[in-house]
């Protein structure tokens, strides 16, 4: 299978990557700009493919998803690229995997990934300030906003699966040393969703941990909720998500 993993230079992402790519997958890595390439630079010698872009920019994320296009429809994309803290928050965690969904050609597995702090998020859209212009974003909000976007995705397009997971609070640069749980467990259930063909992997619309489905917030299911998320996105970004396959 053709994978793609943003923000792969560190963290889960490039743990995913690395284990997808050891498991004989073709993997597509993603770094912010060509100063990260080192992070990626033993994903590259196996192999990996490659796109760049700053997922912060909106041209950037379109650039990005134009590489990715170019490089073929990917099978499965994991849109892990996630930032804790400050303006980037909502740009990097929600609008950049909006984005390259509604212009990336569609795969047939989605996941994203979000976040058990999701649940103290906020179930409230007006006056989001999506750029990050004049405050900085609300952790919370942002991995409830994309596990949403998760739920609208399963609903509007059935044929693709579309599935969220939360990794833990595991020791990365954003989980820091003092992180409880464990850091080999972190990636293995979005490959596992990414690629696997067990049956419980082919089900959409689910929130994880570890293999195991939960309930999310209880605005994750609503699907006015939803619509009204995927009409704030579009109407800030430009860019309606497409209902016919591209
Ligand atoms: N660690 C946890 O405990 C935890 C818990 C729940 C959810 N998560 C989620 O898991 C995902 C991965 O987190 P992590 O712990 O692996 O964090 P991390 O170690 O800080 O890695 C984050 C990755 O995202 C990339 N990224 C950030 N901003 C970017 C931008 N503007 N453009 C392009 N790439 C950007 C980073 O690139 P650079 O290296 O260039 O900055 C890095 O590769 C995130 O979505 C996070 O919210 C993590």
């Amino acid at each position: 299978m053709r994978i793609l993993v943003t923000g792969s230079a560190d963290g889960l992402g490039h743990a995913a990557a690395e284990a997808l790519l050891d498991e004989g997958h073709d993997v597509v890595v993603h770094v912010r700009s060509h100063e990260r390439l080192a992070g990626v630079e033993d994903l590259l010698r196996h192999g990996a493919g490659l796109v760049v872009g700053d997922l912060s920019d909106l041209s950037q994320t379109h650039d990005v998803a134009g590489q990715a296009n170019e490089i073929g429809r990917m099978d499965a994309v994991i849109h892990n690229a996630g930032v804790y803290s400050g303006r980037d928050v909502l740009p990097v965690n929600v609008v950049a995997p909006y984005v390259l969904t509604a212009t990336m050609r569609r795969p047939d597995r989605l996941v994203y990934l979000s976040s058990g702090m999701h649940r103290g998020g906020r179930p409230v859209l007006d006056h989001v300030d999506w750029a990050g212009a004049r405050q900085a974003g609300n952790y919370s909000d942002s991995k409830l906003y994309v596990t949403t976007l998760v739920a609208a995705l399963a609903r509007l397009w059935p044929e693709v699966l579309s599935n969220a997971v939360d990794p833990g609070w595991v020791p990365t640069r954003m989980g820091g040393p003092a992180a409880p749980d464990d850091l080999r467990l972190g990636h293995l259930t979005q490959a596992w969703l990414a690629t696997s063909q067990d049956p419980e992997a082919l089900t959409s619309g689910g929130y994880w941990h570890h293999g195991r489905r939960h309930d999310p917030h209880p605005s994750v299911p609503d699907a006015r909720f939803q619509d009204k998320l995927l009409a704030a996105l579009a109407d800030y970004t430009g860019v309606p998500l497409p209902t016919a396959a591209v």
